[in-house]
This record gives structure tokens, sequence and C-alpha cells, in this order.
């Protein structure tokens, strides 16, 4: 299922003997009919340092399979230096069955990898090849300080990160961003608003985390589960659910057949290990979860607990977020007695909901999280109670989808697609059958008559 590790990259294209030579390498700039095949050899060098230090010398999540890094950069992530080397897993946007490929994995400080590639190949030109050992000192001095410090610039994070490639090192969290994001795009949700901004502000500002952050998201169909997983992974990684390191579990799709659990179990196991030793930033979205067969989750038990690192490797920066229709009737109860009591939906509290939804996806056989250890050893840091959405924030879900197909608001319009919409309970009417998950279908409708 995962693939084998990658030829390697970057030290190819090993300078040949070049002809004799007396004069320093900069020379033939100057006068370029003065050309020697040494020259050729020495430029060689030079750009074949600063273009194997671009594709992966400096970037330890991109790091070339079987890479040769100077040993004191032979760490494992995650580990301490005398820990054996992770094997990892790559990640990607592949999905987990049709795999990633492995590479084993340094980290390196800042620009050692591109500084060390860079030397090395100067050193080599200057031992291996006989007639450059009767080179011109001063050129050939200068030449090897111009190299290593041009590779070590190209090889510094900030130079590279998000304009070369992607990394780990960007997964930050904008906080004022999300804040905006949820309370300009998120309609009907203020509990799911409030617990989300709150426990990621806490764990992703807090340098010494114990465990990682494991969030169960609950609601009836269409409203925001997945659309708010969109928005903190767009908060955490400029490339948002496209990133790879945003992993996207989907139960009918990666985890089809109840006959193969235990195979999917290693699989996921080595899948999160090998990710997270790739980058302990990463994100992974367990969707219909409530489609899960019973006890495959119990396999990513270890990864979620309060242990240091496992096997060398720490998942204390990861972050795990679940998606379930379980628990969406539950909560739907809890709101619709508020609002008979004449209650602000606003005034809902989390407590009112959490434990409920805890007990009650416990206890449901169809939750994935059915007698879980993961409640029962309380490795759930926040249950998410998604309140079923009414008339008022639909019309707003179809404003934002007239919008953004260009079009001018118009009332009639929203209130004409807004009225497609099924409502339950049957008497009430006041909640959206499929929240605002057909709002764009009912448009396209109500746009055609
Ligand atoms: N609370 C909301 N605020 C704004 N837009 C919403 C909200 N809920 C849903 N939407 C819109 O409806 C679309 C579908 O919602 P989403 O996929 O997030 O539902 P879901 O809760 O994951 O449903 P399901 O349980 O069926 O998977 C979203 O892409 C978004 O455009
Ligand atoms: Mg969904």
């Amino acid at each position: 299922m995962f693939s084998a590790n990658r030829a390697p990259r970057g030290l190819q294209g090993t300078p040949t003997a070049p002809g004799t030579c007396y004069q320093g390498p900069f020379l033939p700039v100057i006068m370029p009919g003065l050309v020697q095949p040494f020259h050729v050899v020495v430029w060689a060098g030079f750009v074949s340092g600063c273009v194997s230090t671009l594709l992966g010398g400096g970037n330890p999540s991109d790091a070339p399979a079987h890479y040769i890094s100077p040993a004191s950069c032979l760490v494992p992530a995650g580990s301490d230096p005398s820990a054996p080397e992770a094997i990892i897993v790559r990640g990607g946007r592949s999905s987990l069955l049709q795999g990633g490929s492995s590479a084993a994995r340094f980290r390196c400080p800042l620009s050692l990898n591109g500084l060390a590639m860079a030397s090395g190949l100067w050193l080599l030109l200057l031992f291996a090849l006989p007639s450059a050992r009767a080179l011109e000192p001063l050129s050939m001095g200068l030449a090897i300080a111009a190299a290593s410090a041009l590779t070590g610039f190209l090889s510094y994070p900030r130079f590279y990160c998000g304009r070369f490639t992607e990394c780990c090192e960007e997964g930050v969290l904008n906080s004022t961003a999300l804040q905006h994001a949820l309370e300009q795009k998120l309609f009907g949700q203020h509990l799911a608003k409030k617990v989300i901004l709150k426990a990621l502000k806490g764990f992703m500002n807090n340098q010494d985390t114990k465990k990682a952050l494991t969030l169960s998201l609950h609601g009836w169909t269409g409203t925001g589960k997945n659309f708010i997983s969109k928005i903190i992974a767009e908060n955490i990684y400029p490339q948002g659910l496209n990133s790879k390191f945003v992993h996207i579990f989907v139960s009918a799709m990666h985890f089809p057949h109840d006959n193969q659990v235990p195979k999917y179990k290693d699989q996921l196991q080595m899948w999160i290990r090998g990710n997270v030793s790739a980058c302990p930033r990463s994100v992974f979205i367990f969707d219909e979860m409530d489609k899960l067969h019973p006890g495959l989750i119990d396999a990513i038990k270890p990864f979620l607990d309060y242990y240091d690192e496992i096997d060398g490797v720490s998942y204390r920066k990861a972050i795990f977020i679940f998606l379930s229709n379980a628990g969406g009737d539950l909560i739907t109860k809890v709101a619709l007695d508020f609002w008979k009591k004449g209650k602000q939906r606003e005034e809902l509290q989390l407590k009112d909901v959490e434990s409920i939804l805890s007990v009650g996806v416990f206890n449901n056989k169809n939750s994935g999280l059915w007698h879980s250890s993961l409640i029962d050893k309380n490795l759930i840091d926040f249950f998410v109670p998604f309140l079923p959405l009414e008339y008022r924030h639909v019309k707003k879900c179809v404003a934002v989808e007239i919008q953004s197909r260009g079009f001018e608001l118009d009332e009639d319009l929203i209130t004409r697609v807004a009225d497609e919409m099924t409502y339950f309970p049957k008497e009430e009417k006041i909640y959206s059958d499929k929240g605002c998950k057909t709002v764009s279908a009912k448009l396209d409708l109500s746009m055609e008559l």
C-alpha cells in the first residue's frame, strides 16, 4: 500500500575530471575566451549545489529518500539523537489507499543541509580530481565561500517555504483571521465557533502540549461540520484542505469493508505515524465517523493519549477532528426544548449539551465511538455541538451562494429559495431538514424559473 522510497535526488551530476588548468574559476566570467574544461566543472559543481539545495537539501519534511546528511543532523523527527531513525510515510494529497512515498527523515538545523551539500561538492572537486589540486587557492576559497553562503541562504526556510514548497513550519494559527472567518462565514453555530476558537488558540499557542488536540464535531446534516473543518485547515496551512499536512479519511471510501478492519487498523497507524514524524503539526480529519466500523478508531488511541512520544515520534502537536451526525438528534432535542421555553438559541451553553452528547455518542452503536476507549479514557478534548439551522440561517446561506455566483442580492429570490427547503419538526417547522446543504441546488432551480 505504501510505496517504497524514491530514488535519491540532489547529489547527482558529480563533475568529471577536468583538464589541466592554472586559472581560478572566476577568470572565465571576465574573459570568456579563457574557458577551460575545469571552469565548466567548477561552475557545474556550484550550480548543482544550489539546485540540490532547492530540491530539498534544506527542507526536513521534503528530504529525499536516502538523503546523505551530516552526522549532526541524523536526529529522527521528534526524538532524541540517540533514538533509532524514524522511517516515515510521506503524506501529500494521495489518499490512504493510494499510498505515499516513504523516506528516512532527518531534522536538521536551518541551513545545515544545504551548506553541507554545497561544501561536499566543493571538497569533492578539490580532493577527488587530480588537476583540481593545482588550483589557484584564492579563487577557489572565494568560490567555496560564495557557494556556501548562497546555498545556505537558499536553504533558509523563510526563502523557500511557500515559494517553492509547502513546509510543516508554516502550520501556525492566525487566530484573528480564524475568528474573523468564523464570524463572517459560519451561521447559527455560536457554540461551535466559541469552542473551536478557544480550543485551537489554547492548543496552538502552547509550546508544551501534553497530548494531541482531539475535537469531535456532531450535528445534523448540512450544519457546517465539513465547512468549519475547511476553515480550520485554511487558517493553519495556507493551502487548507489541499495541504500535504492535512489528511482526510472518509469512512465509506477509505474503510469500506467490515472484514478488513485489522488491516485498516495497521494502515491507519502507519499512516498517522509516518505523517506525524514528517510533520508534527499534522491535521487528521475523520469524516462520516458514524459510518466507521465500531472499534476501528480505537486503533489510534495511543496517538491521542498522554505520551511524550511513541517509538521516537511525538504526537503532541497533531490535531484530530472527527465529524459525525451521531448525536444530532440529541442536540436538536436540547435546542427545541430551549425554543419551546421561549429562550434565545444564543443563550444555549456548551454545558447544556456536552455531557448529553458524549454519553449519547458513547452509547450509540452507529456513532463510530460506540463504547470507544477514546471517550472512556477522556481522550476527546471537546465535543462540539452543531445546532440545527433555522430559516433565517438558510436565508444567509442563500445570500452567500448568490453573491458567490457574482449576482446582486435579491430579497425575493432569497426568500423563494429558503421557502423551497423543508423544515422540521412537523408541527413547528423550525429547523431545515438538510441544513444549508442543498441551497446551491435549490438556487439553480429557482433561477431557472
Ligand atoms: N452553519 C453554516 N454556516 C454557513 N454555511 C453553512 C453552514 N452549514 C452549512 N453551510 C453550507 O452548506 C454546505 C454543506 O455543509 P457541510 O458539508 O459543512 O455540512 P455537514 O455538517 O458536514 O453535513 P453532513 O453531516 O451531511 O456531512 C457548506 O459547504 C456551506 O456552504
Ligand atoms: Mg459532512
